[in-house]
């Protein structure tokens, strides 16, 4: 009898739960409806563009600048960002056993990496309300898989969308720079630095005019998201080209 009265009391129990689960819910939903806008938001600013045309040192330059206003920043790279997505970095640019890799394992790889940043990093740090800058993102992919590789632009937009599903950045730069300049700054940057193979720098001439050319693709597809900077003024003309695009995005 006890034993009976105990379980229907635990059940009781476990109902009611169930319903200030329920209720507590629908307070949040409630709360939502009458006030749209989350507390904090957060927005994912990419930058794009050839070997050397300046996205590094342009995101450590915003993020600077964000930081001091008292803005959470998060930043990133691409392919890497994380530690699984670090060691397919080295496997698809540095490692000296990187010579036969195919499109396709590059396509997957690339996405790999992606996939993992996106879940690992990128949605808490949005979630939280940070301003997230990635140094490449999948507009990269469509430029050198796609338009460099030639592999099918409908099965690359495919792949990429498993990686990041609806994760967009709501800006993002594409520093459109000559190929000779972006040459230059690499060979000044290199003789300061110990020379690290890069599987992907080694592809030939062609290839990269057809990424230049997938990137002018994607700019002049998509307008409203894509800002084109000319890569060959100098580093704080080019900040401030940047600026005007983001402060207005500030809230
Ligand atoms: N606007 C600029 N004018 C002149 N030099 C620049 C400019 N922007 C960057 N540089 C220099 O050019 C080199 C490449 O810049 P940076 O590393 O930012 O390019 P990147 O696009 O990140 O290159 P990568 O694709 O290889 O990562 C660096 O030595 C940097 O100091
Ligand atoms: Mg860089």
């Amino acid at each position: 009898m006890n034993l009976t009265l105990g379980a229907e009391s635990r059940e009781a129990q476990f109902s009611r739960s169930r319903f200030e689960v329920q209720s507590s819910r629908f307070k949040v939903r409630l709360l939502f409806a009458l006030n749209p806008k989350p507390l904090r938001s957060g927005l994912l600013i990419t930058f794009e563009g050839g070997e050397g045309s300046g996205k590094s040192t342009q995101v450590s330059l915003l993020a600077e600048r964000l930081r001091s206003l008292g803005r959470g920043v998060t930043t990133t790279r691409e392919p890497g960002g994380t530690l699984i997505g670090e060691e397919i970095r080295h496997t698809l640019k540095h490692s000296k056993d990187n010579a036969a890799m195919q499109a396709e394992t590059e396509l997957l790889l690339m996405n790999a990496s992606r996939a993992q940043l996106v879940r690992e990093l990128i949605r808490p740090a949005l979630a939280r309300g940070d301003i997230v800058l990635c140094d490449r993102y999948y507009d990269s992919t469509t430029a050198y898989q796609g338009y460099g590789r030639q592999l099918d632009l409908a099965m690359v937009k495919t792949i990429v969308d498993v990686a990041v599903g609806d994760t967009r950045p709501a800006l993002t730069f594409f520093f459109r720079v000559p190929h000779e300049l972006s040459q230059e700054r690499l060979r000044t940057r290199q003789a300061t630095l110990p020379f690290i193979r890069d599987r992907i720098e080694e592809a030939d001439r062609e290839f990269f005019a057809r990424v230049a050319h997938g990137y002018e693709a994607i700019a002049a597809a998509e307008p409203e998201r894509v800002k084109v900077i000319d890569a060959s003024a100098d580093v704080q003309q080019m900040h401030a080209s940047i600026w005007r695009s983001v402060e207005p995005l500030l809230k």
